[in-house]
């Protein structure tokens, strides 16, 4: 089938109260615009026309780097007139797919039904429609009572007190052939309540013209909700969530709590993962075989190798963690860190920029920012690499096996040679060849009969 999708992105979004307008607003860290254009690719390969408001170029710098037919509707005049604005990109040889960008939540399944319905019953227009329990606001669909296909959709402000009792609504997706738009749309008049021009009016007029109109009636509500207000937005996230854990959990995953874990992007995993609770994970996260993922965690843009352990209240972004390391709990990983196989990250140490060999350990309150680790190096407590200089960064080598002795700083530029043990509390200025102790460090004495000073009386 040549489809082409009409994206609906005009309306103000008054009711979010809001300077970004109400379709660039996220639904799991996506703007609700990217995932209608999303589900529009799964469907057709031409690109999505979006037909948008004021605000047409916040649109485009979000999404900018998107293939998309942009269509200005300089006023709001009602759905009917958003899509006739359109219409010189629709081609009347293809059919065409009406969405809501404020209904982000809608599966291409549920819509490739919608196509199936009209297909199997032969119709010239489909409407996506949902049964609620209460339809207040929504348009309402009338049914001719014998054969059951669609005679009118009212709108509530149109609509009779009998048809208000009408509880299948209108999700506002429609199916049809752009041959078809092309002679309804213009037809259209808004001689009713709102003043303006309903793309539900084609109903009226192809059933007028002696055409078919059916319905597919979609069997979960969530997916077809309109997002208005803020409220309704924390709804949808709930609900994306929740299908995004459902997804998880049936692919192998174990999470504790699936009402509290959170993905903001894309999280894949391998076999038999666990996530503890209160997990975010932010843009493209992929996590290996077997890892565990402490409470508290937030990953963005990270991949962590199998069997690695990420223990509670850990921060870690844009990181490449290798295979069985073990970070945290408390530790921040910044970007450009890399982590080689069995390393080991402990609390309170902040890693970034930088590389870290097999094996090697930095176990508690340390920084080490662009460095060079090699393999079985053991960073002692509280050392810090002293990489900036007030005016550029700078990088601090550490080669295979040397040992740090705690509270030591190494101040860069600076390598430190393979088995080097540095003693505690040393401040190394200089390079160090292999295999030495290097310690500086004031002698210690001792003064005998010291006594401490003694308070002043007050008077
Ligand atoms: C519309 C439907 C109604 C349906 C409801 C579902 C019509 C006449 N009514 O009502 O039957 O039950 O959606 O939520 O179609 N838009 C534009 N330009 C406009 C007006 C709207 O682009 O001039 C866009 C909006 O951005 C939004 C969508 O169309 O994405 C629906 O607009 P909205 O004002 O929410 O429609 P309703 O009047 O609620
Ligand atoms: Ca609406």
């Amino acid at each position: 089938m040549d489809l082409q999708v009409v994206i609906l992105a005009a309306g103000q979004g008054k009711r979010m109260h809001s300077a970004l307008p109400k379709v660039l607003h996220e639904l799991g860290g996506t703007p609700l615009l990217a995932h209608v254009i999303q589900t529009a690719r799964t469907l057709s390969e031409r690109p999505p026309i979006v037909v948008h408001g004021h605000g047409g170029e916040q649109l485009m710098a979000a999404l900018g780097e998107e293939e998309l037919v942009w269509v200005e509707q300089e006023q709001q005049l009602g759905t009917g007139h958003a899509v006739l604005q359109a219409l010189p990109s629709i081609d009347t040889s293809a059919d065409v797919l009406v969405l809501y960008a404020d209904v982000p939540m809608l599966r291409p399944a549920t819509l490739e039904q919608l196509v199936a319905k009209r297909a199997a019953r032969n119709a010239e227009l489909c409407v996506l429609t949902a049964v609620l329990d209460d339809a207040d606001g929504y348009g309402r669909i009338v049914r001719d009572p014998v054969s059951d296909t669609l005679l009118q959709i009212v709108e509530d402000k149109d609509a009779s007190d009998a048809q208000r009792e009408i509880n299948e609504i209108n999700t506002g997706i429609m199916l049809m052939r752009g041959e078809d738009l092309h002679r309804w749309l213009p037809s259209l008049e808004n001689h009713n309540a709102q003043g303006e021009y309903y793309l539900t009016d084609c109903v009226e007029v192809a059933v007028a013209d002696g055409h078919t109109v059916v319905a597919y009636t979609a069997d979960d509500a969530h997916e077809t909700m309109g997002i208005n207000n803020r409220l309704q937005l924390a709804q949808a996230e709930r609900n994306y969530q929740q299908r995004l854990a459902n997804q998880l959990m049936l692919g192998g995953v174990t999470l504790a709590d699936p009402l509290r874990c959170d993905v903001r992007g894309s999280l894949s995993c391998g076999k038999d993962v666990l996530i503890d609770v209160n997990a975010v994970f932010v843009g493209e996260v992929v996590l290996g075989d077997g890892v565990t993922i402490g409470p508290n965690v937030v990953l963005t843009n990270t991949q962590i190798g199998s069997g690695a352990k990420i223990l509670a209240n850990c921060v870690i972004e844009a990181a490449q963690i290798g295979e069985h390391c073990e970070i945290g709990p408390f530790s921040r990983i910044r970007p450009e860190t890399r982590l080689e196989a069995g390393a080991k990250i402990g609390n309170f140490v902040e890693v970034k920029k930088s590389h870290i060999g097999p094996g090697s350990k930095v176990n508690h309150l340390a920084y080490v920012g662009d460095a060079e680790i090699g393999s079985k190096v053991n960073v002692g407590a509280g050392t810090i690499t002293c990489n900036y200089d007030g005016a550029n960064k700078h990088k601090t080598v550490i080669e295979d096996g040397a040992f740090i002795g705690s509270d030591s700083q190494l101040v860069a530029p600076v390598r430190i040679g393979r088995g080097v043990t540095v003693g505690a509390g040393t401040t190394v200025t200089q390079d160090v060849e292999p295999e030495v102790l290097v310690i500086s460090r004031v002698k210690q004495k001792t003064i005998s009969n010291w006594s401490r000073p003694k308070k002043t009386p007050k008077n």
